[in-house]
């Protein structure tokens, strides 16, 4: 039987940076743990553009929709800001999640006991804290049409649509029930149902999918701006959090700083099950390309490596191996080896990226 396929797009920024330390993390599960990947490496974003014109190349596309999983960097930066809309560097990322139908996007927000500190609320706020977040990641207003920027009355229009479907968030919400049921059985579904319809659509669909297949799991219903508040009041509230895309993505920064750095979150965009069984999938950490640190060897690898992690529990059925890795990652925090993300003014020296991508080596190889 061949080897499961992996196709590495480390994009731009910090992106490559923190990919050089999980694919020397691949390698050794080759060699150490006989969990052998063909791993084939693309270019997406920026570094698309400056090679072929487009921020992703059909083959590229075309790579990513016949692998079992990829594992992508960041995209974007500011030597690719005055570019034409369709084709900034995002739009390789958008046009990845949107082809291969991720809809799910899995954002974890753990804080690990070394960290609690460096978390900008109070430690008894955040330590222990474990919650998840599902974003819905293929439609809502990043997709929704009409958009455009055109003339009305001569001036310009800036439009954008938050369109959900009822099949959008009824899958979703079952991706969200189903994690709940393996976690502590709590979702908290999250809109604006009081200004926005498809709010109102959301949580009624929510509701019954909950009614008709998920009674036993605990459900509430959050409006949005309130669930933001309560993110940073008192977070370990929640378990799963189901949500959409653009509430999704501003709801996980924030969820980030609970856990001390947004160089620690981690994320897995899953679709529908491929003739394997496994998800259709790719990996991404939920920071993007740093161009403030760039090429300084600051950059915290622990979100591509944790995404990595999550690989191995979602695409591979490596369970057992997900967790070595993270224990691995946390034992390298709580040893006291951080990157300068993790480090107060008054303390210690940080490590470079290939330094911590070390420490995970050397914790990795203690674990055998
Ligand atoms: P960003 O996530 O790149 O950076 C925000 C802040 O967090 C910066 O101060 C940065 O130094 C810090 N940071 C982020 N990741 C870090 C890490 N691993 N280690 C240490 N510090 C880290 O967000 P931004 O500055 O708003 O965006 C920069 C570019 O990245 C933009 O072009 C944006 O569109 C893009 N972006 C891409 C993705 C992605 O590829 N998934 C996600 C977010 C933003
Ligand atoms: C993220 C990013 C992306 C998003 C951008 C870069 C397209 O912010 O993955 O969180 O908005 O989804
Ligand atoms: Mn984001």
């Amino acid at each position: 039987m061949s080897n499961p396929s992996l196709l590495i797009l480390a994009g731009d920024g910090i992106g490559p940076e923190v990919m050089a330390q999980v694919t020397r993390i691949i390698d050794w599960f080759g060699d150490k743990r006989g969990l052998k990947f063909d791993v084939s490496e693309d270019l997406v974003g920026g570094a698309a553009y400056d090679a072929h014109g487009v921020a992703l190349h059909d083959d590229t596309m075309a790579k990513a929709q016949e692998v079992d999983a990829v594992l992508l960097g960041a995209v974007g930066g500011p030597a690719y800001d005055d570019l034409d809309f369709s084709l900034k560097p995002e739009r390789g990322l958008l046009r990845l999640r949107k082809e291969m139908d991720l809809f799910a996007n899995l954002r974890p927000a753990q804080c690990f006991d070394a960290l609690a500190e460096f978390s900008s609320l109070k430690t008894d706020i955040v330590s222990g804290l474990d919650i998840m977040i599902v974003r819905e990641l293929t439609s809502g207003s990043y997709f929704g049409e009409p958009r455009g920027i055109h003339m009305e009355d001569n001036m310009r229009v800036g439009i954008n649509t938050q369109r959900y479907t009822e099949a959008e968030i009824d899958r979703v919400a079952r991706s969200a029930f189903e994690l709940a049921r393996r976690r502590n059985n709590k979702v908290c579904s999250m809109e604006k149902a009081n200004v926005m319809e498809s709010g109102i659509l959301w949580r009624d669909v929510v509701t019954e999918v909950h009614q008709a297949d998920y009674a036993d799991v605990e459900l509430s219903h959050m409006y949005a701006d309130n669930g933001a508040m309560q993110l940073v009041r008192a977070p370990k509230q929640f378990d799963v959090i189901v949500t959409d895309n653009l509430f999704g993505d501003i709801l996980s920064d924030c969820a980030a700083m609970l856990t001390g750095s947004l160089g620690m979150l981690p994320s897995a965009s899953l679709g529908a099950p491929m003739e394997n069984g496994r998800p259709k999938a790719m990996y991404e950490p939920v920071h993007g390309s740093a161009p403030d640190i760039t090429g300084q060897g600051k950059a915290n690898p622990s979100a591509c490596i944790l995404s990595f992690a999550m690989a191995l529990r979602y695409s591979f059925d490596q369970g057992v191996e997900a967790d070595r890795l993270e224990a691995a990652v946390e034992k390298v925090l709580a040893d006291g080896i951080r990157t300068a993300d993790l480090m107060q003014a008054d303390g210690g020296t940080p490590v470079s990226t290939t330094q911590m991508g070390d420490a995970v080596l050397a914790a990795l190889e203690a674990s055998l």
